[in-house]
């Protein structure tokens, strides 16, 4: 029940009405006796928006597109690596001092990736193909930079893609060659595949036996073509659902101390997901 003592938790973004993470936030709430509540915000003024959240008591908010770089310029501290990755995805407004409220800026999708990764293999030396060069890449990427791996960066623009392996000191093979690769893992992070192109692959299927693992961060149609094609030549896959969940355990944490109750995040985000597509 919504009361005087209920703490504010939110996500900002434009659009976001589509978004699923209220429902798995609330979901975590109610299942460890929370009082707390988590609402979807679309700023029309991004630092009108963000002092707002300031003033109003806020906790603890997401922030999704547009605004992952530009909520940048109104932090009072940024996480390294989310400096690193040039994006902030969580902010925690600490208010100890209630006449001095900070708010910190953190990256939780790179925690995403490494972690519905890590559920299937060892993360540290192994070599991940990386497809695409847009943010997901980017914040995919430095995370698993950060756990040791050594990244390959594929993407359709040549140049494109080739900065972002410069920006991460890693390698770029273009679409083109990926013929003489092999790797312990593939991650798509281009949109190709989304519902309603679910028809889409961002590589040739038939080049997906060399990679044991093979993730899409695509999570609607949950069992992307990707992942199908995948499965059908003896990979191990994960679902575009399992970052979500997990980057959403890793704010859950950080706004609240406490670990993430992970199974019924991801139920709450499956429901969702069955809801939408019925
Ligand atoms: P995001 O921030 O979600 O990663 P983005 O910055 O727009 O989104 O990046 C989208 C990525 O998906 C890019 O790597 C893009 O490739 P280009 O650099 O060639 O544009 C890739 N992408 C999108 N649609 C694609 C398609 N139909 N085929 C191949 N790659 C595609």
């Amino acid at each position: 029940m919504i009361d005087g003592q209920t703490q504010l938790f939110g996500i900002i973004g434009q659009p976001v009405t589509h978004s699923m993470s209220p429902a798995m936030h609330n979901a975590a709430f109610a299942e460890l006796g929370i009082n707390g509540v988590y609402i979807p915000m679309q700023p029309d003024n991004l630092e009108q928006g963000f002092h707002g959240l300031k003033t109003l008591g806020f906790i603890g908010v997401s922030v999704t597109v547009p605004f992952k770089v530009d909520i940048m310029a109104y932090l009072d501290h940024i996480d390294p690596v989310a400096r690193k990755i040039g994006a902030v995805n969580t902010l925690l407004f600490d208010r100890s001092n209630p006449d001095k409220v900070l708010c910190k800026g953190y990256n939780t999708d790179w925690l995403g990736s490494n972690l519905a990764l890590a559920d299937e293999m060892t993360l540290k030396g192994s070599t991940i193909l990386i497809v695409g060069a847009g943010g997901a890449a980017r914040a995919v990427g430095f995370g698993l930079i950060e756990a040791g791996v050594k990244v390959v960066i594929t993407n359709r623009t040549e140049s494109k893609g080739q900065d972002l392996a410069n920006l991460l000191g890693c390698s770029f093979v273009p679409t083109s060659n990926l013929s003489s690769l092999a790797a312990d893992a593939l991650i798509n992070t281009t949109s190709v595949g989304m519902h309603p192109h679910a028809g889409g692959i961002p590589l040739q299927a038939d080049l997906l036996d060399r990679f044991p693992v093979v993730m899409d961060i695509v999570y609607a149609p949950l069992q992307t073509r990707l992942l199908r094609e995948a499965a059908s030549r003896g990979c191990r896959t994960i679902d575009g659902l399992k970052m979500l969940q997990y980057q959403g355990a890793a704010q859950f944490t950080l706004w609240t101390n406490q670990p993430a109750p992970n199974a019924t995040m991801r139920d709450a985000l499956l429901q969702e997901l069955q809801a939408r597509s019925s």
